[in-house]
């Protein structure tokens, strides 16, 4: 039988950033002037094959803002993946847009990007409740974890259908001989949630050059991969940047 393959998913936050680091104070973020188009981005990264595109609306809206999430609702084809906190406003957002998948995420206003998993065993009910509205909005949640056994089961707990692994760690070990055991915490986190009945995504960190190894974790249902798609693309154009990573977590 023919192997599954590996979806690619896009986090589009850091073409924003270059809008944001321009346009910072502009309440309408399209138009004539205002560049670069997050959409338009969106769009060629659908004609290019990606499977789903990703953004994350922080609280501090440091990149994508609430019209940006709604103008890709309104207009991209692909699953439109939302990444969040499990707070109440991000919570009323959501389900105003209701996009195909939303990813629950921590969010610390200091970070430059989301430095760890979600602890669940802490905010198990903050989680949970925003877990279970969204679900009730037929939305598909997933939950942004580090490969941890314990975090793991209680996602399973909570009824999620999908986790998303932080492949955070192990990207910043892989030239270091902590690649070795990072990838195995990754690979036996895989297996467990495999094993639980979870769909098995994972990103963050991830590049040209360690898909070749990511791509071997089992039971991966799909990669989301923003920033070095996004540099990529600054050089080779979007279709070639998005291709050729697809074309990487397939074995190519
Ligand atoms: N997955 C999650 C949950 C993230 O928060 C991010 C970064 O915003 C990514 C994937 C993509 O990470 P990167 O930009 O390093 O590819």
């Amino acid at each position: 039988m023919a192997e599954q393959e590996i979806l690619l998913g896009i986090n589009i936050d850091h073409f924003v950033t270059v809008r944001q680091a321009r346009y910072k104070d502009y309440e309408s973020t399209y138009g004539n002037q205002v560049e670069p188009d997050p959409v338009a981005f969106a769009h060629e990264c659908e004609c290019a094959g990606a499977d789903s595109i990703t953004v994350h609306q922080r609280e501090d809206k440091r990149h994508i803002q609430p019209e940006d999430v709604r103008r890709l609702r309104a207009s991209i084809k692909i699953p439109l993946n939302l990444e969040m906190a499990a707070t109440d406003s991000m919570l009323e957002f959501a389900l105003s847009v209701k996009p195909d998948y939303a990813c629950i995420v921590p969010e610390n206003r200091q970070e430059v990007t989301t430095e760890g998993g979600l602890n669940l065993l802490e905010g198990k009910e903050s989680v949970g409740k925003v877990v279970k509205s969204l679900s009730e909005a037929g939305v598909v949640v997933s939950l942004f974890i580090d490969p941890k056994a314990d975090q793991i089961e209680m996602a399973a707990e909570l009824g999620v259908p999908v986790i998303e692994l932080h492949t955070g760690s192990y990207a910043n070990a892989y030239y270091s001989d902590g690649r070795a055991p990072e990838y195995e915490r990754l690979k036996t986190g895989a297996l467990l949630g495999h094993d639980l009945g979870l769909v098995i995504n994972a990103g963050h960190g991830i590049n040209y050059e360690n898909i070749l190894e990511v791509r071997t974790l089992p039971h991966l249902n799909e990669l989301n991969i923003g920033h070095t798609i996004v540099s990529r693309a600054l050089f080779t154009g979007v279709p070639e940047a998005v291709r050729e990573m697809r074309r990487l977590a397939n074995g190519g």
